[in-house]
């Protein structure tokens, strides 16, 4: 997708150098940075330099690119893995890719290991783009229908950032978003700001101004009010990890946006990649939901008359303070699922007739 008209991936590998886009700078600041080493990929997830799903599997691919690249030793290479593993815990993608890269390299002479490790990191990111690219034409299809129905802007609210940002390219929640305005259907998105990060406002919004789409930050609890008033005509948001019963763990706030569309008849659709489908755990009690530190709440950054990027403390220093970064919506709230194979119902059944 487009930054200043020029076309950009998230990730690329370039003269034994990956380099990301630093989204910890967006939106003041447009820098591409250089990860090295392993050690730097583990750190550049750690602190959401990358972050979003499908992002994290891809950047996680690179990193055991890295680690080949450093020693081709199969031990130090499986040690990088678990660090990559360990970096993040709630994106499935991230194990997923991870384990996708070992499997190939188990068994691989040690010279060729590197060749093997960036072919198959390369082969992730590009299957992610074609994946994400296939959810935009089908959930083109929910937007074309309620747009034929209304015959003015269709207005979707979605939360966090399952943009282009988060995935390697398009984007999931986002894709049919653009497909639609590829195609001429006015659109409007309601960018629920996702505090305590701001994935929506800093990086949502940023991104579909620079593809000039129609889009307004709200605060996270303003949702609720837009779909009673008859201002929100469809939901879509991404997701870091869904089970096979088609429940959905996604950013903080995710849930309670899907009750109140629940409540006002509006649907509620999440999408995904089928990389980001965790087929192993059953009760998403289990799933490991992140906790990250408190100062992600108590401060906020900006930037300042000088142009430079300043964080503030806004509690009272003496308040403790919560951060989990993910809560699970029941597959019962999900409208549906739309995947790069077609638009799932949210449920074990619906899920298996696409994918097993
Ligand atoms: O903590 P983040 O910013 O990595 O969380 C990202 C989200 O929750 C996204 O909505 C989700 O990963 C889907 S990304 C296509």
């Amino acid at each position: 997708m487009r930054i200043d008209g020029k076309e950009y991936r998230t990730i690329w590998y370039e003269n034994n150098i990956v380099k990301i886009i630093n989204q910890t700078k967006l939106p003041h600041k447009f820098t591409v940075k250089e990860l090295k080493t392993v050690k730097e990929v583990v750190r550049a997830i750690k602190t959401m330099e990358v972050r979003g799903a499908p992002l994290i599997g891809g950047t996680a691919a690179y990193g055991i690119v890295l680690a080949a690249q450093q020693n081709h030793n199969l031990e130090f290479i499986k040690k990088s893995a678990e660090e990559l593993i360990q970096s993040r815990p709630t994106a499935i993608n991230l194990r997923w890719a991870v384990d996708r890269m070992m499997k190939k390299l188990s068994g691989i002479n040690s010279d060729q290991i590197l060749d093997m490790a960036l072919k198959e990191a390369k082969e992730i990111c590009d299957e992610d783009v074609k994946f994400c690219e296939n959810i935009g034409i089908n959930g083109l299809k929910i937007i074309e229908e309620i747009y034929n129905k209304k015959k003015s802007t269709v207005n979707i609210l979605t939360h966090c950032n399952a943009g282009w940002l988060a995935t390697i390219n398009w984007g999931t929640a986002t894709s049919p978003i653009y497909h639609a305005h590829k195609k001429g259907i006015p659109v409007h998105v309601w960018v629920d700001e996702t505090r305590p990060r701001n994935q929506g406002a800093n990086l949502t919004s940023y991104e579909l101004n620079e593809e000039e789409i129609s889009n307004t930050i709200i605060a996270d609890n303003t949702g609720g009010i837009l779909m009673q008033r008859g201002e929100v005509d469809m939901c879509i948001v991404g997701t870091d990890r869904t089970l096979s019963n088609g429940d959905v763990c996604n950013k903080i706030g995710t849930y309670l946006k899907a009750l109140a569309a629940y409540d006002n008849n509006i649907p509620f659709y999440v999408a995904l990649p089928s990389s980001t489908i965790d087929w192993d755990i059953k009760d998403s009690k289990n799933i490991p939901i992140e906790e990250r530190n408190s100062d992600e709440l108590s401060f906020v950054e900006g930037i300042d008359e000088n142009n430079e990027i300043k964080k503030v403390l806004i509690y009272p220093n003496k308040s403790k303070a919560l951060n989990l970064a993910f809560d699970v919506t029941p597959a019962k709230y999900v409208t549906g699922l739309i995947t790069e194979k077609g638009i799932a119902k949210a449920s074990y059944d619906g899920l298996q007739k696409l994918f097993k």
